[in-house]
């Protein structure tokens, strides 16, 4: 196992130190036994620290004259099956760098950021000529906003209510959103969390569901205010208003275990390009989303 940063308080440092480097609010990890000592290699910084975090985080000598090449050469001789890409949303560039080099290289790819790379078709079709898997975009977290919303959006579908009006409020304070209070650079999770609610069955969700504001002292919780109005029996009218406060990034650790034996099944399997149906439910917007329910009997179907 390897990793790839910018930050000078963790690049060339060992993954078990990096882990807990100052910027970093998530206070639970997983046990990585010899790999824990695997240093941590540099990247080209590109757009990464583009908007807030510039101001946050120093990028290392190292990272300033990494090159694609070295990523991919890095991806060869440590054996690498599967690249998961988890760099900060709208950090265009630097995600697209890191597809590049894992083609490259042969490796599977999970883009867990709502950057356009598994819904780009001249990507899709560049991994599928390759025979390389290719999952993504924008990590679906395990019971976090989307996956609440979109299975109460369902429910009242299936109890044949009519959709109105609905919104999806988040804020948190670890790095992820202070990066996303940056309208230039949350422009891609407003659009992956439309897609999502669109594939649950909502119309009319452009724009009303996504980050909303960064307030530091919250660290590694996130809190999602939601609301969904609907019309049911004789015109009677049905509103949920929710709360959800969740850690935010365990969250998301289980789902990027599963994403990567995902990766690693498929390739094992011979499968290339983007694995529909299996890859709904774990991402918010793959190329072809569905329903909750549907994605899950499809997961389930890969995986036995
Ligand atoms: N619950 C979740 O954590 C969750 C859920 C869904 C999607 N995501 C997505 O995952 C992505 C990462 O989220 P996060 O909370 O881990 O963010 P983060 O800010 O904690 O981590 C981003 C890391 O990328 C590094 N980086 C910046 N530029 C780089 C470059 N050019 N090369 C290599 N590394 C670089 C930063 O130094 C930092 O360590 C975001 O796009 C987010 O939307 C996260």
């Amino acid at each position: 196992m390897t990793a790839f940063d910018v930050d000078e308080e963790k690049v060339g440092r060992p993954l078990s130190e990096a882990f807990t480097a100052p910027a970093i609010s998530a206070t639970a990890f997983t046990r990585l036994g010899e790999d824990s000592e695997a240093p941590v290699l540099p990247a080209p910084v590109l757009d990464g620290l583009a908007g807030p975090l510039g101001d946050l985080v120093r990028p290392a000598a190292a990272a300033r004259e990494a090159t694609q090449e070295d990523v991919a050469k890095a991806l060869v001789d440590h054996e690498a099956d599967v690249l998961v890409i988890v760099l900060p949303t709208g950090a265009s560039q630097a995600i697209r760098m890191f597809a590049g080099a894992a083609l490259a290289a042969g490796v599977a790819v999970v883009n867990a950021t709502p950057e356009e790379v598994a819904r780009d078709a001249d990507i899709r079709r560049r991994f599928k000529e390759a025979g390389v898997v290719l999952l993504g975009d924008d990590l679906r977290s395990h019971v976090g906003a989307t996956t609440l919303h979109t299975a109460l959006i369902e429910l009242m579908l299936s109890r044949g209510l009519v959709l109105g009006s609905t919104y999806q409020l988040n804020v948190g304070g670890n790095t992820d959103f202070l990066n996303l209070a940056d309208t230039g650079r949350s422009a891609t999770k407003f659009a992956s969390k439309a897609n999502a609610l669109r594939a649950a069955g909502m119309t009319e969700v452009d724009g009303v569901a996504g980050p909303t504001g960064f307030v530091g002292h919250l660290a590694d919780t996130k809190l999602c205010f939601a609301s969904i109005k609907a019309t049911s029996v004789l015109g009677s009218e049905v509103e949920i208003d929710l709360k959800l406060k969740v850690e935010d990034s365990p969250n998301a650790a289980g789902v990027i275990a599963n994403a990567v034996r995902l990766g690693k099944a498929a390739t094992d399997r011979g499968l290339s390009g983007t694995v529909d149906g299996a890859s709904a439910l774990l991402f918010k917007s793959p190329p072809h989303g569905l329903p909750e329910s549907e994605a899950r009997t499809a997961f389930l179907e890969f995986a036995s």
